[in-house]
């Protein structure tokens, strides 16, 4: 049972909402990440007060204090998770209890305040309720919803800041990838690596993904989507994406993932999906997988298909692995089918098009 939010939100409407022609052209054809809606939710927290200033207004800049610490030491934490339009015009959340429960271990790890869940809850409701309009209803769309908590002590030392700042924003969204499901290309980073023992891999926090955009480029100059990451110990065993996590499928239908083993994001599309999996009596392997197998397996035939995973990316086919001297795969390779067909299953509860046997959705207005 959830609990009730002890905070009560002010609420400042915009005097420059979009108008409904602006918004219907933005809705039109969202993009990812490029366009916001008319209101965000902040949330004021101090070492002496605890959460306070709960409040709905106008999207707009950020006035913080040159000195303030997130700036300096990239204390900062953030989720990502979708609104869906339904059938009816009602508007709904997935599993935003586990985006609730993963941000208080990232502001654990980041010595961070973490939000209650009712308050976090309370707060992506409250922030729907003002911008419903900006959910858009054609298919395979939603308005990502990107809560982020930052210090914003005014303080040079290094330690735990003691004032925080909690914010939601809204941003309609179509495909993360510009050529929709289309199959991407992996390349592997085999120089640089995410995250290393006792590190922050598990948190979401800005740092873990600061990190990647160097060999994220790289990626991009091989003609690749996404950056593999392998373990910063051995430099054999997959970890995740650059911004998402990675499934394998055999050819006997079941799937193999790495193992979170502490420097892997706790996805919870990942979550889903292999409940999804063995829900449909499919064996699910989580552990271990080196990148010698993945090489063999995508060669010989052993494993049958490759897809990545996340909120942004919902699940995105692969068509191939490459690195420094190899490739796996092949470029041409069609879309999987059981990636397709686990797209379908996820997609389908999360649009109110098929039963919600876990009671994942949450009814947000
Ligand atoms: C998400 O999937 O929500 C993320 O935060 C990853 C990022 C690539 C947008």
């Amino acid at each position: 049972m959830t609990a009730t939010a002890t905070l009560e939100f002010s609420v400042t409407t915009s005097k420059n909402r979009r108008s409904d022609e602006e918004r219907a052209r933005i809705l039109a054809n969202p993009g990812f990440g490029v366009n916001f809606s008319d209101h965000m939710v902040g949330i004021d927290w101090s070492l002496e007060r605890g959460w306070y200033n709960a409040r709905v207004q106008p999207y707009g800049p950020l006035s913080l204090d040159p000195a303030c610490s997130v700036l300096h030491y990239a204390q900062e934490i953030f989720e990502g998770l979708k609104a869906y339009r339904h059938a009816d015009g009602s508007v709904w959340a997935f599993r935003p209890q586990a985006n609730a429960a993963r941000m208080q271990r990232s502001a654990e790890r980041l010595a961070l305040p973490p939000l209650p869940e009712a308050e976090f809850l309370e707060s992506i409701r409250q922030l729907i309720l003002v911008d419903k309009a900006w959910v858009p209803t054609a298919p395979e769309t939603s308005l990502y919803l990107r809560p982020f908590t930052i210090a914003s002590e005014r303080f040079l030392g290094v330690r735990a800041a003691q004032h925080a700042s909690y914010y939601v924003i809204g941003s309609p969204a179509g495909a993360y990838f510009p050529k929709g499901v289309a199959p991407v290309s992996i390349w592997v980073s085999e120089h640089y690596t995410r995250a290393g023992r006792g590190g922050t891999g598990a948190a979401k926090c800005g740092g873990n993904y600061s990190a990647s955009l160097l060999p994220q480029q790289e990626a991009y100059k091989q003609g690749c989507s996404q950056v593999l990451f392998l373990d910063a110990v051995h430099g054999t065993y997959l970890e995740e994406l650059g911004g998402m996590n990675l499934f394998l499928v055999r050819k006997d239908g079941s799937l193999l993932t790495p193992s979170l083993t502490g420097s892997i994001l706790e996805g919870v599309t990942r979550d889903s999906l292999i409940q999804l999996a063995k829900d449909q009596g499919r064996v699910v392997e989580e552990r271990q997988i080196t990148l010698e197998e993945v090489q063999a397996g995508m060669n010989n035939g052993e494993i049958s298909e490759a897809f990545a995973c996340g909120t942004a990316a919902v699940i995105t086919p692969i068509c191939s692995i490459k690195g420094k001297d190899f490739v796996a795969g092949r470029d041409d390779a069609p879309a999987g089918e059981l990636t397709m067909s686990l797209r379908k299953a996820l997609t389908d509860i999360q649009y109110g098009r098929a039963a919600d046997p876990h009671g994942w959705m949450m009814k947000l207005a």
